[in-house]
């Protein structure tokens, strides 16, 4: 008889894993005050105001800037440390579209650099490389909530005059350091999208220490107005994209409970990866001293399919699902071979606009390998489970490796 749940056997799992969003009374009080206040917007209420200060100050910046979502934040970022034109903006291959489209959005070119396998972060070894007489900035993205090696990234961007512009939509409190990331470079974004740690549905904040790059950011954020002017005048190119008193209530909120959840979450992480690196074929992210707090947004490991009779990293993931386990197989493809890049769709109505790359010639080995063979994710809210929800992961993957024979390759 059957043994692995994809064949009809009894699957592993047998409590739920918790749900996502976690909510409760503080959200639903937040956003009745905020209703009943009638003032809805962020130049009327204070929400917006006091949860931009608790943010920059838990992130050990001088400045915050909350937008309607990470994408225009990034993009914000970008513009406001002065990039923009032809200029060259160095990303890596493995992140989400939305790193390289804020790129292109202040009109520059992504340049791609291959990742660390034992990381999944942009491999820094690699950046020199990649810089041309146009390199104006570096977007390194912590990935997942794992912090990129700063150290070194600032090194790079010292000696050749870089800005940081930190992709750190997914790092809600990670730390290279005990130093938190975000405002380490020049500037970062972070995202409050409904998938994230910290959400709100949709939203975003900008953090800097620089005065005048914050300054920028508010009046790019708000139709180009500046600090202390008058309402109908506009003195830089902006758009509005403030964020609503409603998104700062339930973000508020959330923040309230962010700290115990990202020590599960570690915690939980810290299991994971003592028990699934014990098993053939399975292989967790290196450890580094230097990572003093990582929001784990993704669980990532990978899979060596030489050790699971070579079962394509797809079937593995279905016979785990069946099982009960939630996890995926992440990005599908690599950033640059997404259609918008390889046909450099980046004019109005994906016209063509040569940028002078030709992102068909890339082949970065180790993204390719993360998306077509190795990568897994596990969610966040996976990551908030108890010991057994863990437990569970662990015997599942035991379970599929020791009824292998019941898969085919
Ligand atoms: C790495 C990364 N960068 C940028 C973004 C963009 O954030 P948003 O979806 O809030 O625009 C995301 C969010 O999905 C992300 O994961």
């Amino acid at each position: 008889m059957a043994k692995l749940a994809i064949n009809g056997g009894a699957p592993i799992k047998k409590k739920p894993f918790p749900k996502w969003p976690v909510w409760d009374h503080h959200e639903l009080n937040n956003l009745k005050e905020v209703i009943e206040s009638g003032k809805w917007g962020s130049m009327q209420g204070d929400k917006v105001k006091t949860f931009t200060a608790k943010y920059a100050e838990h992130h050990q910046a001088k400045h915050g800037i909350c937008v309607n979502s990470g994408t225009i934040a990034l993009s914000i970022a970008l513009k406001s440390s002065g990039i923009g034109c032809g200029e060259e903006v160095i990303v890596p291959g493995y992140t989400f579209v939305a790193s390289a489209t804020a790129i292109l959005d202040v009109g520059a070119i992504p340049v791609f650099v291959d990742i660390d396998p034992q990381t999944y972060n942009i491999d820094v070894t690699k950046i020199e490389a990649a810089i041309t007489k146009k390199t104006t900035a570096v977007m390194p993205v912590h990935f997942g909530g794992r912090p990129v090696d700063m150290d070194s990234l600032l090194k790079i961007s010292k000696k050749h005059n870089l800005k940081i512009i930190e992709d750190a939509a997914q790092a809600w409190g990670s730390e290279w350091n005990h130093k938190k990331v975000g405002a380490i470079g020049d500037a970062g974004g972070f995202s409050f999208q409904s998938s994230k740690n910290v959400t709100s549905a949709e939203g975003g904040i900008i953090l800097t220490n620089d005065d005048d790059i914050a300054k920028f950011c508010r009046s790019h954020s708000n139709c180009g107005r500046v600090d202390g002017g008058v309402w109908y005048e506009h003195y830089y190119l902006g758009g509005n994209f403030r964020m609503t008193e409603f998104q700062a209530a339930v973000l508020l909120a959330q923040f309230e409970r962010y700290p115990e959840m990202k020590k599960k979450r570690e915690k939980n992480a810290q299991f994971l990866s003592e028990h699934l690196s014990q098993i053939d074929g399975i292989e967790v992210m290196k450890n580094d001293p230097r990572i003093t707090g990582n929001s784990i947004h993704l669980f990532i490991w990978r899979y060596k399919k030489e050790h699971f009779n070579n079962l394509p990293k797809a079937k593995f993931i279905e016979a785990l699902q069946k099982e009960g386990i939630i996890l995926s197989a992440g990005y599908s493809i690599p950033l640059y071979t997404q259609p918008l890049f390889k046909n450099l769709a980046f004019g109005p109505r994906g016209k063509r606009a040569d940028v002078g790359v030709d992102y068909n010639s890339y082949f970065l080995p180790e993204t390719e390998r993360a998306c077509y063979e190795e990568a897994l994710w596990l969610p966040q809210f996976v990551m908030l489970g108890d010991e057994d929800d863990m437990k569970d992961i662990v015997n599942a993957v035991v379970k599929v490796k020791e009824n292998i024979n019941e898969l085919k390759s």
